[in-house]
């Protein structure tokens, strides 16, 4: 094998591997020009065109929230959202970043609180009961979440279904940034989530148990003896532990040494 195929770099993380040959497409970034080659993330396209993130980048997965941006197509009047760690540069795109967008964040201690879930989000988000219905935040929401569906919710008093249709927010802000009425959707979401598992949900019997053997010390040794393998012996544990087949049947898989359960 020749070096040069030992060698073969791997695009991931935050490196950026330019295919070779790669044509080059023109974007617009804080309304400059730049050739970038095609098939780049606007976060890489971006980095590509000489600027360097101190804010704005997180998780590069999709799944932090930090990235999100607006951007037009020249000559088209429609504004559109994205991540731009998850959005491919096309030509032509205008693009602005909005790494932080101010959003209300009421003050509480979960703990304290005791009236209905209901009454809770009336009392800090009373702003939801402006929303109009215009579903800009929804066409907005690059996770595609019904997020005027989950303010309704909200207005209807259904905290369980307000929680449940927001749980894939990641709290980019871009839908509060459009919102005509100025409501801070994803932290009134945020607290109908934290309502829900506070004052709805069932208390998880197992989860307590095993906090309880946490607490008691049980899985101390064990972690002891992890801590004192060398790196090959943990390599070795790690490739030839039990795992659960891909297929598995929810709670039908048990493993056979039930020693760290
Ligand atoms: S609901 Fe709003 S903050 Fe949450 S992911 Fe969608 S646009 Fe971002
Ligand atoms: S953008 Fe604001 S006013 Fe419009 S539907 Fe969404 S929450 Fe309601
Ligand atoms: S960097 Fe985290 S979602 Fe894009």
């Amino acid at each position: 094998m020749s070096d040069s195929k030992k060698m073969q770099p791997i695009a991931c993380g935050d490196k950026t591997i330019v295919p070779e040959g790669a044509k080059k497409i023109p974007i617009i970034v804080m309304g400059k020009e730049y050739l970038i080659p095609e098939s780049l993330t606007v976060m890489k396209a971006v980095e590509y065109a000489g600027y360097k993130y101190h804010r704005g980048c997180g998780c590069r997965g999709g799944i932090c929230g930090a990235c999100g941006f607006f951007y037009r197509y020249e000559g088209d009047y429609k504004l559109r959202t994205g991540l731009a760690c998850q959005t491919v540069a096309k030509p032509n795109m205008i693009i602005a970043q909005i790494p932080f967008f101010p959003m209300k964040r009421a003050a509480y201690n979960i703990g304290d609180l005791e009236e209905t879930p209901e009454e809770i989000i009336r009392a800090h988000y009373p702003e939801v009961f402006k929303c109009v219905g215009c579903g800009t935040c929804t066409r907005t929401c690059p996770m595609e979440i019904d997020v005027m569906g989950y303010v309704a919710h909200m207005k209807q008093g259904n905290i369980k279904k307000a929680a449940k249709k927001s749980f894939d927010c990641i709290l980019c802000g871009l839908c509060v940034s459009r919102c005509p009425a100025q409501i801070s959707q994803p932290t009134a979401a945020l607290m109908a989530r934290r309502l829900n598992a506070k004052m709805l949900t069932p208390v998880a019997d197992h989860l307590s148990k095993r906090v309880d053997e946490v607490g008691s010390g049980k899985y101390e040794k064990m972690l002891e003896n992890l801590g004192s393998l060398d790196e090959e012996s943990l390599k070795k544990l790690y490739m030839e532990r039990e795992r659960e087949p891909d297929l598995a049947k929810p709670g039908e898989w048990m493993p056979e040494d039930l020693t760290h359960l």
